[in-house]
């Protein structure tokens, strides 16, 4: 399968891998064909790409670095204790911590810690859905930075409530495609302060968990929000949040706005390393990531036509690929794979676009 932005999805389309909505119900199940309805359906939801089976792509799995089952779980729990939390401080979070824990076993147990999955997700579910990435996201960075498992679980509860000051944000405000006014936007900043107060309530969670909240917008050169705090001034966890919340966000499309792809999203938080974003977190974050996740249709430096098949870690512009098209423009029967990470001479130019092949 691979992925198709919503516009170019067409009738008789597959869907190659199901949709589900907050609650974890499904919304459109895994080899459906699309109809005109479904299509419209999928963008009222404001989904904009779409997982669809392809031949040519055929047998490629695209495997979560986390269980469906562990993902589905986390974001409804995350869903119904962020809805309570605000106004029930002694709520009990066993549910929650027991997610968190899921999500850092299963982490520690994949050996690739690479994410290949564009996260598919209806806007309206947005929160939730954010919330488990940003974990997951903050999570592997934080492994591969060397956390053992009690600063993991901080982080983890941290990503997992680091808007939880939203709920105080008019629902209105949060889903505005057009520029917040001056006013608004102060109301917005305070999500964070606000956050931090429901959580510095809950006993059960660590003080740090409620400062994640607080400063997940602070920048690295001291331009963020609400304190101005820089560099080490601000907290560990919050450092990596930071990164991972504003990856998510790029690449979601949300709210009107372009949706990034995952080497355009990578590439501007290197450019911003040092100046929103910690070095050291970003020096690791960006190996967490596919740059061209499993799936994606690329274009060779011969003018050959392929698809990324395995990606690692340790050669983010060098994944394996299989060619499909030769520089005549000929399908190359039967397709061969190549290891790019091997074949120096041979180099990605540039992703199609859906198409091109
Ligand atoms: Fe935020």
């Amino acid at each position: 399968m691979r992925v198709v932005p919503i516009e170019k999805v067409e009738s008789q389309m597959q869907v190659g891998r199901t949709i589900y909505g907050a609650n974890g119900e499904t919304l459109l199940a895994r080899g459906v064909a699309l109809t005109p309805r479904y299509i419209e359906r999928l963008k009222e939801l404001g989904i904009v790409v779409l997982y669809i089976v392809d031949e040519s792509v055929g047998d490629i799995q695209v495997d979560d670095v986390v269980s469906e089952k562990t993902r589905l779980e986390a974001i409804k729990c995350t869903k119904e204790t962020m809805e309570n939390i605000r106004l029930n401080p002694s709520l009990n979070l066993a549910r929650i911590n027991e997610a968190v824990n899921d999500i850092i076993n299963e982490l520690l147990n994949n050996r690739d810690l690479i994410v290949n999955l564009v996260d598919i997700r209806a806007m309206n579910d947005y929160t939730f859905g954010h919330s488990v990435n940003v974990a997951i996201l903050s999570l592997i960075t934080a492994i591969t930075m060397g956390f053992g498992k009690d600063k993991l679980r901080i982080l983890g509860a941290g990503a997992l409530f680091h808007d939880v000051g939203k709920t105080a944000v008019p629902e209105n405000m949060l889903i505005k495609t057009t520029p917040l006014t001056d006013e608004e936007e102060e109301l917005f900043e305070e999500h964070t302060t606000i956050g931090f107060h429901i959580l510095r309530k809950i006993e059960s969670l660590s003080l740090q968990v409620a400062h994640v909240a607080l400063q997940h917008h602070e920048h690295y050169d001291g331009t963020g929000y609400p304190r101005q705090l820089r560099g080490d001034e601000v907290n560990e966890f919050a450092r990596i949040v930071t990164v991972a919340d504003i990856y998510d966000r790029l690449t979601c499309g949300r709210a009107g706005r372009a949706r990034l792809s995952p080497l355009q999203a990578v590439e501007l938080i290197i450019a911003n390393s040092g100046k929103f974003f910690a070095p050291e977190v970003v020096e690791h974050f960006i190996y967490t990531i596919a740059l061209f996740p499993v799936g994606t249709l690329v274009m060779l430096n011969t003018q050959e036509k392929a698809v990324v098949v395995e990606t690692f870690r340790e050669y983010p512009t060098r994944p394996k690929v299989r060619l499909l098209v030769n520089s005549q423009g000929n399908r190359i029967i039967p397709p061969y794979e190549m290891e790019l990470a091997s074949n120096p001479d041979f180099y990605i130019i540039r992703i199609l676009e859906e198409g091109e092949l």
